[in-house]
């Protein structure tokens, strides 16, 4: 296959309205490709999920760690916020604070959040813990953020919005509803921690003030850029396998993780996206419980743990490892209508000799080409491999696809040609530089 290599703002010229967003279980390196990407655009804004999320950045050789704040922040681009978040004050308060210290400064002018934006609350914090807890063995393994919790609310339609902090009346009426409810429920069924009242209400009122100047209209203010033709990026959190309804239920997060989320989430018409570039790493991994066919507790899981330091960036939780599974890849692919991949962290496999691929699953002796609707069938599933050569050179840092080992560039090949969608980047080491951009072949 022939590839031709172009710089970042050759390919963003045929990019408007972009959804990036992750095609595995989270962790796929997004953050740097969105970091890569925003140069050229002019607004980027999260859609769902909250400080469960861990983007890490490597800047001129500087390493920023971001959990709600999009990546553009370090771009002074317009960030953005929108409802399909679910927001801890204290977590984002926390993060201005670092950015701060960074020299980084968040004004009102670069930075958005929806009011209608729903709020974590300290007992969905205590719920999430003692969920968990409760669960036992069974445990999802979540974050500990509150993130369901917060989600449950906001379905149950007695969420605390960010917009009613500006309410005095209104958000004490709600905070009292909601803490006779949870109260009973950590007290009586959880055997946890209760809430008073006022704490809560005077340290939501105070961060509250320090958060007005960011309040605004999402869907106006991006309908408006999107009509003055400026390109606007969307920052998935987690993955496609940890979406609610799409991923291997019951573990997964909280929130609409795939593309469609991008569109309720901010408040934006699916008309208006252009382009969905699904990142993946060259291999898989995944945090917390819940299946993972191509799961490797060997010596090469060891290799990818290692050399792929593949701690969580939110949580610091040891993530597990496996090969690249083109079936979740399909999944991936079909659901959030990818157009496009980014490739992360092929380094990682350098020095490997022999890679797999999973290419479908065997389930009793019958081939699933596609993720079982039911994810307890991948239980008793067993991943079909087809191995590829693997390459002694470094390919880390490589900028070129002509200049990757032939054996890399057989493997990209192969990986887009199971999973059916064209790569677009590739990243060949953490920093901004270490990357392929490819020649977009809708362009
Ligand atoms: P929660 O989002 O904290 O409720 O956690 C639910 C599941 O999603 C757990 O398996 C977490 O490990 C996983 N998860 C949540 N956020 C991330 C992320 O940013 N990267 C990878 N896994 C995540």
């Amino acid at each position: 296959m022939a590839y031709r290599s172009i710089s970042i703002s050759e390919f963003l010229i045929t990019m408007a309205n972009v959804i990036i967003m992750g095609a595995q279980w989270g962790d796929e390196g997004k953050g740097k490709i969105v970091d890569l990407l925003t140069e050229q655009a002019d607004v980027v804004v999260r859609f769902q999920g909250g400080h469960n999320a861990g983007h890490t950045l490597v800047v001129e050789g500087k390493k920023y760690v971001l959990h709600l704040i999009p990546s553009g922040i370090l771009h002074a681009k317009l960030c953005v916020i929108g409802n399909g978040v679910v927001l801890d004050p204290s977590a984002l308060l926390q993060e201005l604070q670092e950015l701060d210290n960074h020299g980084i400064s968040i004004t009102g002018a670069n930075f958005k959040i929806s009011p209608i934006t729903q709020l974590i609350m300290p007992y969905h914090r205590e719920l999430d813990v003692a969920r968990e807890k409760r669960k036992g063995k069974g445990k999802i393994g979540t974050t500990g953020r509150g993130i369901g919790p917060a989600y449950e609310d906001k379905v149950a339609r007695r969420g605390i919005r960010l917009g009613d902090l500006y309410n005095r009346q209104i958000f004490e009426a709600k905070l009292q509803d909601n803490l006779a409810y949870h109260n009973f429920m950590l007290e009586n069924f959880y055997n946890a921690g209760t809430f008073t009242m006022e704490t809560i209400r005077d340290d939501y009122l105070r961060m509250a003030d320090t958060i007005a100047p960011f309040v605004d209209d999402v869907p106006v203010i991006l309908a408006n850029a999107m009509d003055a033709g400026q390109a606007v990026l969307f920052e998935g959190a987690q993955g496609t396998m940890l979406d609610v309804d799409h991923g291997t239920y019951p573990f997964v997060t909280s929130s609409s993780v795939i593309a469609g989320g991008a569109c309720s989430g901010a408040g934006v018409g699916p008309t208006r996206i252009h382009q969905v570039l699904g990142v993946a790493k060259a291999y898989t991994t995944r945090v917390g419980s819940g299946p993972f066919p191509t799961e490797l507790t060997d010596a090469v899981g060891e290799h990818l743990f290692k050399v792929g330091q593949e701690l969580g960036a939110s949580t610091g939780r040891a993530r597990r490892c496996g090969w690249f599974d083109a079936v979740v890849l399909r999944h991936a692919a079909r659901v959030n209508g990818l157009t496009g991949l980014a490739i992360t962290k092929l380094d990682v496999l350098d020095g490997i000799p022999s890679l797999k691929v999973c290419v479908a699953y065997n389930r009793n002796g019958r081939r699933l080409e596609n993720m079982p609707s039911d994810p307890s069938i991948l239980d008793v599933c067993e991943p079909i491999y087809e191995e590829l050569p693997g390459w002694s050179e470094a390919t880390s840092g490589i900028e070129r696809m002509e200049d990757l080992p032939k054996n890399a560039r057989d493997y990209l090949a192969f990986l887009e040609s199971v999973t059916g969608v064209p790569t677009r980047i590739v990243s060949t080491g953490p920093d901004r530089k270490q990357t392929i951009i490819l020649d977009n072949p809708f362009g």
